[in-house]
């Protein structure tokens, strides 16, 4: 749990500041608190064992994680819905599971997942270990007990091999499955994007355009409130106004500010991957820049931070190519299926 320290420590020099500030000047600064924009530090990956996987453990899940056997009829991989080549997701509304259903939620991106503690929309996972069984056993998505799942592989001989290099003492199951899976997942990172270049000091890698979109992200448009730290995600829960009838968070947690509340998504890549939030109702960046300033749908529970915000279309176009520069594609060499 280096990262949660790390993020208190920031946390806490910062709220010493705004403190400071909040004293000296004595206007309530504290609105726009946030870790720093950063580059995604490898040293604060939540590795379970906090140290990376063998590549034994990489390669086998990379394997799995393309392989149409974890459905029960064979038709559907995790790449099916979350497909490298389209920001790993499948620019879908809403995906279909492998009986042909349609899902109730947008199928979220799997970018710098490495660096997060809370998964799914309503956060009802911990780890991407934990994560990892869920879809494969669902019956609207892979529909394939996990059980089976284990017998199907252990007639692989390939398979039985590379579990037998990847985990000796284990050989194939439950955990190594989610094991292997979640391992590849954490190498799954989008690190070089121009913003990275730029805050490294290299003040050419932005657009004029884009510098101003930063500005306006810290400032005017109030959007590091809860995009912030290395991955323009606060790891928490908002209801921004969407206003469908999912109540998302508060299905797990039913607290005051929890109601159609979803998880913050991480914001690298997303020119790769709309549509976008939970039910995938918003095409485009410009209309989701359209949504936040008028202030969200006026709906029961509308987080306190989201409010009108006055921006014009050059404003609005400057925050567009803002998160362009946060664009850094990660390529995957699809492996040979066993
Ligand atoms: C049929 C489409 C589909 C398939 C197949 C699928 N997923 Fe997903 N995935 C989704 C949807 C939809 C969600 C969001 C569900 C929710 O939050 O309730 C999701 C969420 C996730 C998340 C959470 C991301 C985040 O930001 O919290 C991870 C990780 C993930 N899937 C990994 C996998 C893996 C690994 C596999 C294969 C074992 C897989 N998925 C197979 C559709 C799919
Ligand atoms: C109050 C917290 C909050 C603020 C402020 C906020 N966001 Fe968000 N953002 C979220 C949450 C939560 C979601 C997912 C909401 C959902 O799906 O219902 C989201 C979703 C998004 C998405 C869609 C990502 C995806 O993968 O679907 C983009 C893009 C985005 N925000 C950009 C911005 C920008 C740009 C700003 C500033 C104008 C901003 N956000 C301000 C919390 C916030």
């Amino acid at each position: 749990m280096k990262y949660n320290k790390q993020r208190n420590e920031k946390a806490t020099k910062w709220l010493g500041i705004l403190l400071f500030l909040t004293c000296w000047l004595g206007t309530p600064a504290i609105g726009l608190a946030h870790n720093p924009l950063e580059t995604p530090d490898p040293d604060y990956i939540e590795y379970p064992d906090d140290d990376p996987p063998p590549e034994t453990w990489v390669q086998l899940g990379k394997t799995l994680f393309f392989d149409p056997r974890l459905s029960r009829n064979d038709t559907q991989s995790c790449a099916t819905c979350h497909n490298p080549d389209l920001g790993f997701g499948d620019g879908l509304t809403f995906s279909r599971g492998a009986n042909g259903q349609t899902l109730t939620r947008h199928t979220p991106h799997l970018y710098n997942l490495a660096w997060s503690v809370i998964f799914l929309w309503d956060g009802r996972a911990n780890s991407l270990e934990e994560q990892a069984l869920e879809p494969i056993a669902s019956e609207e998505e892979m529909n394939l007990p996990i059980d089976e799942l284990v017998n199907k592989l252990q007639e692989v001989p390939q398979y039985r091999q590379m579990f037998e290099e990847a985990f000796p003492e284990s050989g194939i199951n439950r955990e190594t499955i989610a094991a292997a899976l979640a391992a590849f997942e954490r190498t799954i990172q989008s690190v070089n994007a121009p913003f990275d270049q730029y805050i490294q000091g290299n003040t050419s890698a932005m657009s004029a355009e884009a510098i101003r979109g930063l500005e306006l992200f810290k400032g005017k448009a109030r959007c590091v409130l809860c995009h912030d730290g290395a991955n323009f995600t606060d790891d928490g829960f908002h209801n921004i106004g969407i206003g469908d009838a999912d109540l998302g968070r508060w299905n797990i947690q039913e607290a005051a500010t929890s109601k159609g509340a979803f998880k913050t998504p991480g914001l690298r890549n997303t020119t790769l991957t709309a549509p976008y939030m939970h039910d995938g109702s918003i095409p485009t960046l410009e209309a989701v820049l359209q949504h936040y300033n008028k202030g969200g749908n006026p709906v029961e529970g509308l987080d306190s931070l989201i409010k009108p915000l006055g921006l014009n279309d050059q404003e609005i176009s400057d925050l567009i190519a803002f998160l362009g520069a946060l664009t850094d594609p990660v390529t995957v060499i699809r492996p040979l299926i066993p």
